[in-house]
């Protein structure tokens, strides 16, 4: 059973339009956080007692940090929190990006908030594996964490509207450059459509690199005992993305 971990706020700052990084400060921090997985986060309000999952971006012995997009009432409130507050989070959760050991080369196709977690396969695996990563945003103020992305050995960033970067998203970027890089496997994260696009794409072109992604879905408990989080599998069963996933193969799930 995860021990609900109580946490104070470092840092709390808007990183882009909407969109805010939170360190959180803990003595008690889990040692064994992995790429990809997530936390549940309090939101600091007794009428809100649903956590919020998040991503983990990075992490040190003490702290965590995650982004998060101000989207209703609990990332409102998360966006009051300033340096001292106190919150509480259940971490590290769910099965993160476990990447192929003979995969030299691997692509990274991110979208929107979905960057965040693949931010910390970056940098669990520096060194390790050539990153070629194609990242899609809104438009140019949605754009943050170049910094950190700029570690990949090949980045494209894609813009919807065409004001930063590429005019399009970042599987069509990927999709462009694929015959070019051939990458021995592929990792993503980002809105539903997305992956839903990747997939078919993948099948359309008969690619079948190995591809994992990340999915989102709406949570409760966030340690698999409510159901809230159930996905659909492509042998016909059921699968919680929150204790099964978030991370899947992605010929394993239905998108
Ligand atoms: C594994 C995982 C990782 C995530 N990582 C990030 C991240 O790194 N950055 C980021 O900005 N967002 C991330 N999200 C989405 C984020 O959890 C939601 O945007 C957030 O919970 C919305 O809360 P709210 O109170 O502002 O919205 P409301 O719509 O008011 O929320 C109402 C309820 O629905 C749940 N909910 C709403 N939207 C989502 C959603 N898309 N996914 C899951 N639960 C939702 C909330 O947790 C809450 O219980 C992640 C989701 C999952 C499942
Ligand atoms: S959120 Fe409760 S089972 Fe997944």
């Amino acid at each position: 059973m995860k021990k609900d971990i109580a946490v104070t706020v470092r840092e709390n700052v808007p990183v882009a339009e909407n969109i805010y990084k939170m360190t959180l400060f803990s003595e008690e921090l889990p040692k064994d956080i992995g790429a990809g997985q997530f936390l549940n986060l309090s939101v600091g309000d007794s009428s809100h007692l649903l956590r919020r999952p998040l991503g983990i971006m990075a992490h040190t012995q003490n702290t965590v940090t995650v982004c998060y997009q101000v989207k209703g009432e609990g990332t409102q409130m998360l966006a009051q929190k300033e340096a001292g507050d106190q919150l509480t989070c259940l971490l590290p959760l769910g099965n993160g990006f476990v990447l192929d050991e003979s995969a030299k080369k691997v692509a990274v196709i991110g979208g929107g908030v979905g960057i965040f977690p693949l931010i910390s396969v970056l940098n669990a695996y520096r060194g390790q594996k050539n990153f070629v990563s194609y990242i899609g945003f809104r438009n140019l103020a949605a754009t943050c964490m170049l910094d950190e992305l700029s570690a990949c050995d090949k980045l494209t960033i894609s813009t919807d509207d065409g004001s930063y970067g590429k005019k399009g998203n970042a599987v069509q970027a990927f999709l462009a450059d694929y015959e070019t890089e051939m990458p021995d496997e592929i990792i993503a994260c980002g809105p539903p459509v997305m992956l839903r696009v990747l997939k078919a794409e993948l099948s359309a072109r008969k690619i079948d690199t190995h591809c994992l992604v990340s999915l989102e879905e709406r949570m409760g408990c966030g340690i698999g005992a409510c159901l809230v989080c159930v996905c659909k599998t492509t042998d016909g069963k059921n699968a919680r993305v929150c204790k099964n996933g978030p991370v899947f193969d992605i010929r394993e799930v239905e998108l």
